[in-house]
């Protein structure tokens, strides 16, 4: 329960500080979705990344690049299912089997090419998730 508090805090300080975080909770063993639109009038997207910044350590869950290489985080292969790549509307993962370990904050990063071959990141909206016992 005391890190239960202790995200919440934290949790309450990532608001203070970016807007853009959306709060879910879910019980263990659930299942999480998580979305991100990929923009078309940015330029084109090179590489797509999801990150998870535990408490401890961040890793990447799954990343994209434009020649088609897909990399997903070996921990996570057997419960982690994506749909998408880069040229769909949308990169969609769903996460099962939600363990205490998946709490955290989930964040899309996205690299684009503009026309005048700047590289722009644009990171979209972030997800805090916690993974609540089931009390057993
Ligand atoms: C999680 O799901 C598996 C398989 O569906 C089940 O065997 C297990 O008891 C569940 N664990 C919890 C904590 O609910
Ligand atoms: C991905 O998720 C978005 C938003 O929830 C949904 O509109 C879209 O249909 C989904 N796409 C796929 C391929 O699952």
């Amino acid at each position: 329960m005391k890190t239960d508090l202790l995200f919440t805090f934290l949790f309450i300080q990532l608001s203070k500080a970016c807007a853009e975080v959306l709060f879910r909770s879910l019980m263990e063993n659930q299942s999480m979705e998580l979305s991100c639109s990929l923009q078309r009038n940015l330029g084109s997207l090179t590489h797509l990344h999801l990150y998870h910044r535990g408490v401890q350590h961040q890793i990447t869950l799954l990343s994209m690049a434009d020649g088609g290489e897909v990399r997903l985080s070996p921990d996570h292969r057997g419960r982690m299912q994506f749909r998408g790549g880069l040229h769909s509307l949308h990169v969609n993962v769903t996460i099962s089997h939600l363990e205490h370990s998946d709490t955290g904050l989930y964040m899309w990063e996205l690299s684009y090419r503009e026309m005048d071959n700047t590289d722009l990141i644009h990171s979209d909206t972030k997800v805090f998730l916690l993974v609540e016992g089931t009390g057993t």
